[in-house]
Protein backbone atom coordinates (compact mmCIF):
# COMPACT_ATOMS: atom_id res chain seq x y z
CA UNK A 1 0.00 0.00 0.00
CA UNK A 2 1.15 3.06 -0.51
CA UNK A 3 1.89 5.79 1.84
CA UNK A 4 -0.87 8.58 2.40
CA UNK A 5 -0.13 11.60 4.84
CA UNK A 6 -2.45 14.28 5.85
CA UNK A 7 -1.51 17.68 3.95
CA UNK A 8 0.64 20.02 7.45
CA UNK A 9 3.50 21.69 7.33
CA UNK A 10 6.17 18.74 8.22
CA UNK A 11 4.12 15.95 5.78
CA UNK A 12 5.13 19.31 2.91
CA UNK A 13 8.96 19.19 4.16
CA UNK A 14 8.85 15.23 3.87
CA UNK A 15 7.41 15.75 0.53
CA UNK A 16 10.00 18.56 -0.89
CA UNK A 17 12.80 16.23 0.77
CA UNK A 18 11.56 12.70 -0.48
CA UNK A 19 11.52 15.07 -4.33
CA UNK A 20 15.16 16.63 -4.04
CA UNK A 21 16.01 12.70 -3.38
CA UNK A 22 14.43 11.92 -7.00
CA UNK A 23 11.55 10.10 -5.43
CA UNK A 24 7.64 9.93 -6.58
CA UNK A 25 5.25 11.98 -4.72
CA UNK A 26 1.34 12.67 -5.72
CA UNK A 27 -0.08 16.05 -4.52
CA UNK A 28 -3.30 17.82 -5.07
CA UNK A 29 -3.98 20.15 -6.91
CA UNK A 30 -7.03 22.57 -7.61
CA UNK A 31 -7.17 20.13 -11.24
CA UNK A 32 -6.46 16.40 -10.29
CA UNK A 33 -3.55 15.18 -8.44
CA UNK A 34 -0.51 15.21 -9.69
CA UNK A 35 2.11 12.60 -9.90
CA UNK A 36 5.44 14.87 -9.00
CA UNK A 37 8.96 13.96 -9.40
CA UNK A 38 11.86 16.38 -9.65
CA UNK A 39 11.77 17.78 -13.50
CA UNK A 40 15.21 18.08 -13.87
CA UNK A 41 16.25 14.17 -13.03
CA UNK A 42 16.49 12.08 -16.08
CA UNK A 43 16.08 8.88 -13.43
CA UNK A 44 13.09 10.54 -11.78
CA UNK A 45 11.07 11.26 -14.74
CA UNK A 46 11.41 8.04 -15.83
CA UNK A 47 9.74 6.76 -13.24
CA UNK A 48 6.50 8.40 -13.69
CA UNK A 49 6.36 6.68 -17.09
CA UNK A 50 7.22 3.40 -15.47
CA UNK A 51 4.70 4.12 -12.43
CA UNK A 52 1.68 4.92 -15.18
CA UNK A 53 2.62 2.25 -17.46
CA UNK A 54 2.21 4.81 -20.00
CA UNK A 55 3.19 3.16 -23.61
CA UNK A 56 4.39 6.51 -24.78
CA UNK A 57 6.68 9.31 -23.74
CA UNK A 58 3.96 12.00 -23.63
CA UNK A 59 5.43 15.22 -22.62
CA UNK A 60 4.59 16.51 -19.26
CA UNK A 61 3.49 19.87 -17.25
CA UNK A 62 6.26 21.82 -15.66
CA UNK A 63 4.84 22.74 -12.53
CA UNK A 64 6.26 25.76 -10.68
CA UNK A 65 5.13 27.86 -7.03
CA UNK A 66 5.60 31.51 -8.97
CA UNK A 67 6.36 32.92 -12.92
CA UNK A 68 9.88 34.25 -11.77
CA UNK A 69 10.65 30.32 -11.87
CA UNK A 70 10.24 30.13 -15.37
CA UNK A 71 12.27 32.79 -16.57
CA UNK A 72 15.64 30.24 -16.78
CA UNK A 73 12.85 27.75 -18.39
CA UNK A 74 10.49 29.57 -20.99
CA UNK A 75 10.56 32.04 -23.84
CA UNK A 76 8.11 34.14 -22.64
CA UNK A 77 5.73 36.26 -25.06
CA UNK A 78 3.74 39.05 -24.32
CA UNK A 79 0.13 36.68 -24.25
CA UNK A 80 1.87 34.38 -21.78
CA UNK A 81 2.52 37.30 -19.68
CA UNK A 82 -1.51 38.90 -20.42
CA UNK A 83 -2.46 35.07 -19.69
CA UNK A 84 -0.44 34.89 -16.38
CA UNK A 85 -1.36 37.28 -14.91
CA UNK A 86 -5.14 36.77 -14.67
CA UNK A 87 -4.89 33.36 -14.75
CA UNK A 88 -1.95 32.42 -12.39
CA UNK A 89 -2.08 30.88 -9.92
CA UNK A 90 -4.84 28.53 -11.58
CA UNK A 91 -5.92 25.48 -14.67
CA UNK A 92 -4.35 26.93 -17.44
CA UNK A 93 -0.67 25.38 -19.10
CA UNK A 94 1.07 27.29 -21.44
CA UNK A 95 3.04 25.70 -23.84
CA UNK A 96 5.87 27.91 -24.93
CA UNK A 97 9.60 27.88 -26.25
CA UNK A 98 11.58 25.69 -24.29
CA UNK A 99 14.44 28.36 -23.39
CA UNK A 100 18.17 27.39 -24.29
CA UNK A 101 19.79 26.22 -20.86
CA UNK A 102 16.75 25.03 -19.25
CA UNK A 103 17.57 22.50 -16.84
CA UNK A 104 14.93 20.02 -17.08
CA UNK A 105 14.96 16.69 -17.99
CA UNK A 106 14.29 16.08 -22.18
CA UNK A 107 12.32 13.14 -21.15
CA UNK A 108 9.67 15.19 -19.21
CA UNK A 109 9.54 17.19 -22.52
CA UNK A 110 9.26 14.23 -24.92
CA UNK A 111 12.31 15.61 -26.96
CA UNK A 112 10.25 18.20 -27.71
CA UNK A 113 11.96 22.21 -27.67
CA UNK A 114 8.72 23.30 -25.90
CA UNK A 115 7.66 22.95 -22.37
CA UNK A 116 3.78 22.96 -20.74
CA UNK A 117 4.31 25.04 -17.45
CA UNK A 118 1.56 26.32 -14.88
CA UNK A 119 1.34 27.97 -11.47
CA UNK A 120 -1.31 25.29 -9.91
CA UNK A 121 -3.75 26.96 -7.52
CA UNK A 122 -4.24 24.48 -4.94
CA UNK A 123 -2.61 25.94 -1.54
CA UNK A 124 -1.08 22.52 -0.53
CA UNK A 125 0.34 22.41 -4.43
CA UNK A 126 1.99 25.89 -3.61
CA UNK A 127 3.01 25.36 -0.47
CA UNK A 128 4.91 22.24 -1.66
CA UNK A 129 7.19 23.97 -5.04
CA UNK A 130 7.40 26.53 -2.61
CA UNK A 131 9.44 24.18 -0.58
CA UNK A 132 10.90 22.18 -2.79
CA UNK A 133 11.70 25.19 -5.26
CA UNK A 134 12.72 23.34 -8.30
CA UNK A 135 10.57 22.40 -11.32
CA UNK A 136 8.18 19.73 -10.34
CA UNK A 137 7.04 17.38 -13.79
CA UNK A 138 3.41 15.87 -12.67
CA UNK A 139 1.04 14.54 -14.81
CA UNK A 140 -2.38 13.25 -13.25
CA UNK A 141 -1.76 10.94 -10.98
CA UNK A 142 -3.45 7.64 -12.69
CA UNK A 143 -2.19 4.39 -14.50
CA UNK A 144 -2.55 5.00 -18.07
CA UNK A 145 -5.80 4.85 -19.66
CA UNK A 146 -7.53 5.23 -16.12
CA UNK A 147 -9.71 8.46 -15.33
CA UNK A 148 -8.19 11.40 -12.92
CA UNK A 149 -7.37 11.07 -9.61
CA UNK A 150 -9.77 13.58 -7.51
CA UNK A 151 -9.35 12.14 -3.91
CA UNK A 152 -5.84 10.50 -2.65
CA UNK A 153 -7.51 7.56 -2.16
CA UNK A 154 -8.08 7.54 -6.07
CA UNK A 155 -4.40 7.57 -6.56
CA UNK A 156 -3.71 5.07 -3.81
CA UNK A 157 -5.92 2.35 -5.63
CA UNK A 158 -4.34 3.42 -9.15
CA UNK A 159 -0.83 3.89 -8.27
CA UNK A 160 -0.52 1.63 -5.59
CA UNK A 161 3.26 1.57 -3.81
CA UNK A 162 4.52 3.06 -7.55
CA UNK A 163 4.13 6.00 -5.61
CA UNK A 164 6.57 7.07 -2.72
CA UNK A 165 3.86 9.14 -1.14
CA UNK A 166 0.69 10.80 -1.19
CA UNK A 167 0.09 14.08 0.48
CA UNK A 168 -3.88 14.16 0.67
CA UNK A 169 -5.58 17.32 0.27
CA UNK A 170 -8.79 16.69 0.19
CA UNK A 171 -11.19 16.43 -2.74
CA UNK A 172 -10.00 18.43 -6.21
CA UNK A 173 -12.27 21.45 -6.15
CA UNK A 174 -11.80 21.70 -10.55
CA UNK A 175 -11.97 18.15 -10.84
CA UNK A 176 -11.02 17.91 -14.54
CA UNK A 177 -7.15 18.95 -15.87
CA UNK A 178 -6.38 22.43 -16.88
CA UNK A 179 -6.83 23.61 -20.28
CA UNK A 180 -3.67 23.35 -22.03
CA UNK A 181 -2.99 26.36 -24.32
CA UNK A 182 -0.16 26.36 -27.10
CA UNK A 183 1.57 29.97 -27.38
CA UNK A 184 4.33 28.96 -29.77
CA UNK A 185 2.54 29.90 -32.56
CA UNK A 186 1.47 33.25 -33.86
CA UNK A 187 -2.02 31.82 -33.33
CA UNK A 188 -2.99 30.75 -29.68
CA UNK A 189 -4.13 26.82 -29.63
CA UNK A 190 -6.20 25.06 -27.19
CA UNK A 191 -4.78 21.68 -26.75
CA UNK A 192 -6.99 20.35 -24.69
CA UNK A 193 -9.95 22.24 -23.01
CA UNK A 194 -10.06 22.04 -19.39
CA UNK A 195 -10.49 24.37 -15.69
CA UNK A 196 -9.88 27.77 -17.99
CA UNK A 197 -13.09 28.28 -20.58
CA UNK A 198 -12.46 29.02 -23.88
CA UNK A 199 -14.22 32.35 -23.93
CA UNK A 200 -12.23 33.55 -20.59
CA UNK A 201 -8.80 33.02 -22.75
CA UNK A 202 -10.64 34.77 -25.86
CA UNK A 203 -11.60 37.97 -22.86
CA UNK A 204 -7.74 38.28 -22.95
CA UNK A 205 -6.21 37.60 -26.14
CA UNK A 206 -8.43 37.87 -29.02
CA UNK A 207 -9.93 34.51 -30.93
CA UNK A 208 -8.02 31.58 -30.19
CA UNK A 209 -7.81 28.20 -32.70
CA UNK A 210 -8.99 25.12 -31.08
CA UNK A 211 -6.78 21.40 -31.85
CA UNK A 212 -8.66 18.71 -32.31
CA UNK A 213 -6.71 16.37 -30.54
CA UNK A 214 -7.48 14.19 -27.18
CA UNK A 215 -4.21 12.37 -25.51
CA UNK A 216 -4.83 9.49 -26.86
CA UNK A 217 -5.54 10.55 -30.03
CA UNK A 218 -3.08 9.58 -33.08
CA UNK A 219 -2.32 13.19 -33.32
CA UNK A 220 -0.79 13.87 -29.41
CA UNK A 221 2.30 15.60 -29.51
CA UNK A 222 3.76 12.62 -29.60
CA UNK A 223 2.75 12.42 -33.33
CA UNK A 224 3.24 15.19 -34.38
CA UNK A 225 6.44 16.45 -36.82
CA UNK A 226 7.41 18.90 -34.69
CA UNK A 227 8.44 16.38 -31.90
CA UNK A 228 11.85 16.27 -31.87
CA UNK A 229 13.62 13.66 -34.20
CA UNK A 230 17.27 13.05 -35.05
CA UNK A 231 18.58 14.94 -38.01
CA UNK A 232 20.43 11.23 -39.31
CA UNK A 233 18.19 8.86 -40.06
CA UNK A 234 17.56 6.04 -37.71
CA UNK A 235 18.24 2.07 -38.26
CA UNK A 236 16.15 -0.28 -35.42
CA UNK A 237 17.11 -3.64 -34.52
CA UNK A 238 20.50 -3.16 -35.95
CA UNK A 239 22.91 -6.81 -35.71
CA UNK A 240 25.51 -4.14 -36.39
CA UNK A 241 26.60 -0.67 -37.11
CA UNK A 242 28.78 0.20 -40.41
CA UNK A 243 31.93 2.58 -39.70
CA UNK A 244 30.61 5.47 -40.47
CA UNK A 245 27.35 5.09 -38.40
CA UNK A 246 27.10 5.89 -34.61
CA UNK A 247 25.75 2.86 -32.64
CA UNK A 248 22.95 3.14 -29.51
CA UNK A 249 22.70 0.08 -28.04
CA UNK A 250 21.13 -1.81 -25.15
CA UNK A 251 22.29 -4.04 -22.17
CA UNK A 252 25.49 -6.10 -22.90
CA UNK A 253 26.17 -5.37 -26.57
CA UNK A 254 29.75 -7.26 -27.37
CA UNK A 255 28.14 -9.01 -29.60
CA UNK A 256 27.12 -6.18 -31.75
CA UNK A 257 29.76 -4.75 -34.11
CA UNK A 258 31.13 -1.19 -35.56
CA UNK A 259 29.99 1.83 -34.94
CA UNK A 260 32.32 5.09 -34.84
CA UNK A 261 30.33 6.02 -31.77
CA UNK A 262 28.63 4.35 -28.97
CA UNK A 263 26.69 4.49 -26.53
CA UNK A 264 25.03 1.97 -24.56
CA UNK A 265 20.97 3.25 -22.67
CA UNK A 266 21.72 1.02 -19.89
CA UNK A 267 24.87 -1.54 -19.67
CA UNK A 268 23.13 -3.68 -17.18
CA UNK A 269 19.48 -3.99 -18.88
CA UNK A 270 17.37 -1.28 -16.90
CA UNK A 271 14.41 -0.13 -19.35
CA UNK A 272 13.96 2.64 -16.66
CA UNK A 273 17.56 3.79 -17.12
CA UNK A 274 17.27 3.61 -21.25
CA UNK A 275 13.97 5.82 -20.78
CA UNK A 276 16.27 8.24 -18.55
CA UNK A 277 19.01 7.92 -21.40
CA UNK A 278 17.13 7.52 -24.46
CA UNK A 279 16.44 11.48 -25.58
CA UNK A 280 19.98 12.68 -24.58
CA UNK A 281 21.66 10.11 -25.57
CA UNK A 282 20.16 10.47 -29.50
CA UNK A 283 20.99 13.79 -29.25
CA UNK A 284 24.27 13.39 -28.57
CA UNK A 285 24.77 10.61 -31.20
CA UNK A 286 23.28 13.04 -33.73
CA UNK A 287 25.83 15.95 -33.23
CA UNK A 288 28.73 13.69 -34.07
CA UNK A 289 28.43 14.04 -37.72
CA UNK A 290 27.67 10.54 -39.14
CA UNK A 291 25.66 9.49 -41.71
CA UNK A 292 23.49 7.18 -39.46
CA UNK A 293 22.12 5.87 -35.85
CA UNK A 294 21.73 2.83 -35.79
CA UNK A 295 19.96 1.39 -32.39
CA UNK A 296 20.15 -2.15 -31.41
CA UNK A 297 17.32 -4.47 -30.54
CA UNK A 298 14.89 -3.30 -27.33
CA UNK A 299 12.93 -5.24 -25.53
CA UNK A 300 9.71 -4.39 -25.73
CA UNK A 301 8.32 -5.12 -22.10
CA UNK A 302 7.53 -2.32 -19.56
CA UNK A 303 9.63 0.91 -20.30
CA UNK A 304 10.68 -0.74 -23.65
CA UNK A 305 6.84 -0.24 -25.65
CA UNK A 306 7.43 3.70 -25.01
CA UNK A 307 11.03 3.48 -25.86
CA UNK A 308 10.13 1.25 -29.17
CA UNK A 309 7.06 3.52 -29.59
CA UNK A 310 9.51 6.74 -29.43
CA UNK A 311 12.28 4.99 -31.86
CA UNK A 312 9.69 3.81 -34.85
CA UNK A 313 8.65 7.31 -34.54
CA UNK A 314 11.72 9.18 -34.72
CA UNK A 315 12.48 6.70 -37.51
CA UNK A 316 9.89 7.24 -39.65
CA UNK A 317 9.88 11.03 -39.42
CA UNK A 318 11.51 13.00 -42.27
CA UNK A 319 13.65 15.48 -40.93
O1 LIG B 1 -4.54 19.75 -14.43
C1 LIG B 1 -3.53 19.27 -14.95
O2 LIG B 1 -3.04 19.73 -15.99
C2 LIG B 1 -2.88 18.08 -14.23
C3 LIG B 1 -2.34 18.57 -12.91
C4 LIG B 1 -1.59 17.50 -12.16
O3 LIG B 1 -1.52 19.71 -13.10
N1 LIG B 1 -1.83 17.49 -15.04
C5 LIG B 1 -2.11 16.80 -16.19
O4 LIG B 1 -0.97 16.30 -16.81
O5 LIG B 1 -3.22 16.64 -16.62
P1 LIG B 1 -1.04 15.18 -17.97
O6 LIG B 1 0.38 14.71 -18.18
O7 LIG B 1 -2.02 14.13 -17.61
O8 LIG B 1 -1.45 16.00 -19.23
C6 LIG B 1 -0.54 16.90 -19.83
C7 LIG B 1 -1.09 17.39 -21.12
C8 LIG B 1 -1.09 16.32 -22.18
O9 LIG B 1 -2.25 16.47 -22.98
C9 LIG B 1 0.16 16.64 -22.97
O10 LIG B 1 0.09 16.14 -24.27
C10 LIG B 1 0.20 18.15 -22.90
O11 LIG B 1 -0.25 18.46 -21.60
N2 LIG B 1 1.56 18.68 -23.07
C11 LIG B 1 2.57 18.64 -22.18
N3 LIG B 1 3.68 19.21 -22.68
C12 LIG B 1 3.37 19.62 -23.92
C13 LIG B 1 4.09 20.28 -24.95
N4 LIG B 1 5.38 20.62 -24.80
N5 LIG B 1 3.45 20.54 -26.10
C14 LIG B 1 2.15 20.19 -26.25
N6 LIG B 1 1.40 19.57 -25.33
C15 LIG B 1 2.00 19.29 -24.18
MG1 LIG C 1 -3.76 12.60 -17.63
Amino acid sequence: MSRILGANQPSIAAAAEMLRRGKLVAFPTETVYGLGADASDDLATANIYAAKGRPQFNPLIIHVADAAALDRLIVWNDTARSLAKVFWPGPLTMVLPRAKDADISLLASAGLDTLAVRIPAHPVALALLKAVNIPIAAPSANASGKLSPTLASHVAESLGDKVDLIIDGGQCAVGLESTVLDLTSPHPTILRHGGITRERIEQIVGAVHEATRDENSPKSPGMTASHYAPRAPLRLNAGKADDDEALLTFGSDNHIMGGAVRLNLSPTGNLTEAAANLFAMLRRLDRVGIKGIAVATIPTDGLGAAINDRLKRAATTPS
